[in-house]
Parts: C-alpha cells; structure tokens; sequence
C-alpha cells in the first residue's frame, strides 16, 4: 500500500515531467533559434505569479506509429488563465519542445475547453502559437480538433477579445485560427505564416519564394494585412500584448478599462492653429493631431505599417479608451483605396462590437482612381467600410480638418450615417471634389485659361470651407484647432451613454 508520501511524490513527479515540456535539450534548441519555452512567455505575459494551469496532466489518446509510448503529460499546449494588470484573462501557449507543439486531438480539447470557459466567464482568450501544425500520426482526429478551434473562435467572436501571438511555425489550416481572432502579433525573424511553404509553391506554380518573403512578420504586417502588430522578440510581443489589452473591455458586455489621468482635459495646444498648411496640396501628419488630443500624447497604432494612408489605433481621452480612425495626408494625400478601407472597417466593427467610442479625424481627397483598384472591387470594399461606419452603434465624433469630398465624406463617419456629434476646423473643406477637379467637370466646354482660373476661385469661395455644411446642421461645430481635445472630450462626455437600437434581423450583410 502507498504511503501518503508516496502519493504527494507521484504528484510532484507528473508536475516537473510536465513542467519539462519536451526535455533540457529540446528547450535549449528553442533558446537556440531565439526563441522562448511556451512557459516563459506565459509568464512574460501574465502578472506575476497569477498564471493557474488547467489540463496539465492531459495526455494524448493515439496508438498509431509508436506514440503509445510517447506521452508527456500536457501533450504540447499549456492553457490556463491569469491577470494582466490585475485583470482575468485566458491564455493557451503551444509548446514546440513537445512534438514540434503540433495539435492532436487532446490538445485541441484542452484549447476549446478553456475558451468556452473564457466565454462563460467573459475574459479575452490570448494565444501564443508556435507549432508544426496538425499532429500527422493523429490524422482525421488532429484535423477535426482544428476544426473544433475554428467553431470555437467564431463563437467567441464580438464576446471576447481574442488576440493571436505567432512565435514560431504557424502554416497550413492552422493559420485559419489565428485568422479568425480580432489582433495578431508577429515576431521579427522567427514567425511566418503560409497556406503552403515556399516547397509547394516552388512545385506548383514554379515561384521561388524564401519563408521569409513569403509569410514572415513584415510580410504580413506591411503586404497582406493579416497581422496588426510587430514585436522584436517573444518579450516585446508580450509586451504588446499586454499594452493592447489594457484599452479593451474584457467582453462586449462592459464598457471598456478607464484609468486615472492627470492630463488637463482643457488642455489647449497652440501648435495645432497652423499645422494644417494654407496650400490645400500640401501634406502635414494627421499623427500630429492624434497625438495631442491624447492622454499624455499616448497613441497605440494598430497595422502601423499597412495602408499607411489610414491610421487606427487605441488612445485614452480623459482616461477612457477611445479607437481612432484618421485620414492621413502624409501619405498619398490621405486617400481611400482598398486596403486602407478594409484596415479602418475591421477596426470600425471590432471597436463597436467591444464598446469603444469612435474618434474620426478626416482629410480626405476621396476615392483613389484607377483601373487597378476598379478591378480590385474598390466599390465593395469601399463599401465594407461606409456598411462598419453606419451600423456602429458606439458614440462616434468625428472632426474634419481638410478636405471632405466625395464619397469620401459620406463614409467617413459623417452626419447622415450616424455620426453623433461632426466637427470642422476652419480650414475644412467639404464639397463633391476639389476646385480644379470640379471646374474641368462644370466648364468642360469653356476653354478660357482665364474663365477657368476664375471659376476655380468662385468654386474656392463657395465650398472650399465648412460653413454650407455647418449652415445645413451637417457640421455641429467650427472649433479652433487649439481646443481640439476639450472639445472631444467634452462630445465623448455627452455621447457616454448613447442607446441605439437596431431593427430585429439574424445579422447583416456586410460586402465580403
Ligand atoms: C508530427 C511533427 C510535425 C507534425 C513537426 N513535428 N511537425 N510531428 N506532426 N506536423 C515534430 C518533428 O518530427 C520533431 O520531432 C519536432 O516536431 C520538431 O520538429 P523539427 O522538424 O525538428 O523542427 P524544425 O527543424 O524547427 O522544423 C519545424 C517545422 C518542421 C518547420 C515545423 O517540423 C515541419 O515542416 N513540420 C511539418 C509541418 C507540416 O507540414 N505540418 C502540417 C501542416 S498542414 P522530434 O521528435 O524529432 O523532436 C496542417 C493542416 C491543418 O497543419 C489543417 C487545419 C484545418
């Protein structure tokens, strides 16, 4: 019969088997290639000491190729849950020193049994994927537990924030998880993700493409647009991570974190008066605004690096959480072309589905003209963002500072599809087009340089500012560029409580 000792060392054996993942040698080939053991990043990630493990002891059930006699309690994957400054969040870390951290069967049940339970109990699910992929010796079974995963992120969807890190392989099916979360984070140098490696590709289509190119973190961070954010390292990737969920809500039930301030909410920034240039064709950084209408200039840019004439990310006025999303003039004249309207109308529905008032800052000259983008379906994709901006029900502000044309104008959170309060400084400019675009239109046939110069003027005079829009009730208020961040402040304060409710339906249907 065992003694009691005996049964606390039995313990105490499985705890440090487990805790050994794949074995010394296997962690140190990890270390090797950069990269951090699953277990350091969880603690990287999580508030110290706060991380309680679940399902350390589970193994996996397959019989195939020998693995009967390979087992190690855990079977790859760590999931669990802990704090992030305090707060309770769910988080699964692949373990790559234990079979390549590849996802049979039980591992994707210990994945999908800690997101129902982030689900349940309303915390963001984070996690941390390094991984070979589906466990070949498991087959259909590994398959099915990826599709389990799948069904799993897509009910978690709206409910909780879910945020993929990829730290190591992430290829195949299996990028289709971390596809379907609200943020990904790559790290430079020792994360890609591909539908198929550069083997295939070479095989199939004769291309010759390295790893790197083709699915590496500046891939998709600048290229694709599949991932928000690019850390150095595992550490800095935490780090983001950490930062990141400090703006979110933990479900879409609560409003989101607020944090004490000491920064004046009728703080005043002279330098705004003349950061818009009187010639209407010269670019100046929207970032500039952005950056000091925020709590302590603080600006957490998401896909920094993609569709660089949008700018999105997370700023805290008056210590609540707000999303930006703004025009930026600095780069390509701050124009809506593909990529930068399916970048804004993600970040548009993710903020309104997590209860993030939306901040809107315009200077736009309109839609980017072309074949290409014409081929692209430039009309849906324009369309997917003008569909997020009209059916968000969060307070939406938005200031336009230049140029308001076209189509442009509408999308762009204006008036008539629901903005709660519009703003404009002076020197805005909200018309159908620019002044010399419209004068060739209207005066096609008069060829005079001097009837033209003329009528470019008049076209100046007569819309080239706020205040048609602002006599219509279309622009609640012309503000001085000074003021700008009291007066958000003081829109955001007014809209706090805002009660929109939608007719009955299953769901809309956005333009995919
Ligand atoms: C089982 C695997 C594995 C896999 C790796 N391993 N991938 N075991 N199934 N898919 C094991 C290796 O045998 C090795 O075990 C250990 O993990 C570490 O792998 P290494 O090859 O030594 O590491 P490295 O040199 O760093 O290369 C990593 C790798 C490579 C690039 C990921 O292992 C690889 O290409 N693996 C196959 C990837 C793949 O094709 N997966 C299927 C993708 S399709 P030992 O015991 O020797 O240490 C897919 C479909 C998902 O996933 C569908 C969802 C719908």
């Amino acid at each position: 019969m065992s003694t009691l000792e005996d049964k606390y060392r039995e313990l105490d054996e499985k705890n440090q088997q487990a805790s050994m993942g794949g074995g010394k040698e296997r962690i140190e080939k990890q270390h090797l290639a950069g990269k951090l053991t699953a277990r350091e990043r969880l603690e990287l990630l999580l508030d110290k000491g706060s991380f309680t493990e679940i399902g350390k002891l589970v193994k996996h059930r397959c019989y195939d190729f020998g693995m009967e006699k390979k087992k190690i309690p855990g079977d790859g994957i760590i999931t669990g849950h802990g704090k992030i400054d305090g707060r309770l969040v769910f988080a699964y870390a692949q373990d790559f020193t234990v079979f390549g951290g590849t996802l049979s069967r039980a591992n994707a049940d210990k994945v999908v049994k800690m997101m129902d339970m982030a689900r349940r109990m309303g915390a963001p699910v984070v996690g941390l994927n390094d991984s070979g992929g589906a466990r070949i010796q498991e087959g259909v079974q590994s398959l099915a537990g990826y599709a389990d995963i799948f069904h799993s992120n897509v009910k978690a969807s709206g409910v909780i924030p879910q945020i993929s890190a990829i730290l190591g392989p992430c290829a195949g099916g299996a990028v289709y998880s971390p596809a379907l979360t609200d943020f990904i984070i790559m790290t430079k140098e020792s994360s890609y993700m591909f539908v198929t490696g550069p083997d295939v590709i070479k095989a199939v289509t004769h291309e010759t493409v390295t790893k790197e190119e083709l699915g590496g973190a500046m891939t998709h961070n600048s290229k694709s647009g599949v991932a928000h954010l690019i850390g150095d390292n595992d550490e800095s990737a935490m780090m983001m991570i950490r930062e990141l969920t400090g703006f979110l809500p933990s479900n879409n039930m609560e409003d989101p974190p607020v944090k004490p301030f000491s920064d004046d909410i009728n703080r005043e920034d002279e330098s705004l008066q003349d950061l818009v240039p009187d010639d209407p064709n010269k670019p100046y950084d929207m970032m500039v605004i952005i950056e000091s209408v925020a709590d302590d200039n603080n600006f957490f840019e998401i896909m920094p690096h993609y569709a660089k004439s949008m700018i999105t990310g997370f700023a805290r006025l008056a210590g609540k959480p707000v999303g930006i999303v703004a025009n930026q003039p600095a780069f390509l004249a701050g124009v809506l072309d593909i990529n930068s309207s399916v970048k804004a109308a993600r970040f548009v529905r993710f903020c309104d589905a997590f209860n993030i008032p939306l901040l809107t800052f315009l200077d736009v000259p309109g839609f980017l003209p072309g074949t290409n983008q014409e081929f692209g379906g430039i009309i849906k994709h324009g369309a997917k963002l003008l569909y997020a901006f009209s059916e968000a029900t969060v307070p939406k502000i938005t200031l336009i500072t230049r140029k308001a044309y076209g189509g442009a104008y509408c999308v762009m959170a204006s008036k008539h599809i629901g903005g709660d309060i519009n703003l404009a400084y002076p020197t805005a400019e909200i018309a159908v087009m620019g002044p010399e675009g419209a004068v060739s239109i209207i005066l096609r046939h008069k060829v005079s340089d001097e009837e033209k110069t003329k009528a470019v003027e008049d076209y100046r005079k007569a819309f080239a500012n706020p205040y048609k829009a602002a006599e219509l009730g279309y622009i609640d208020e012309v503000i001085y560029p000074r003021e700008t961040r009291k007066k958000l402040i003081s829109a955001l304060e007014m809209s706090q409580n805002k009660s929109v409710s939608g007719p009955p339906r299953k769901h809309g249907n956005i333009p995919l």
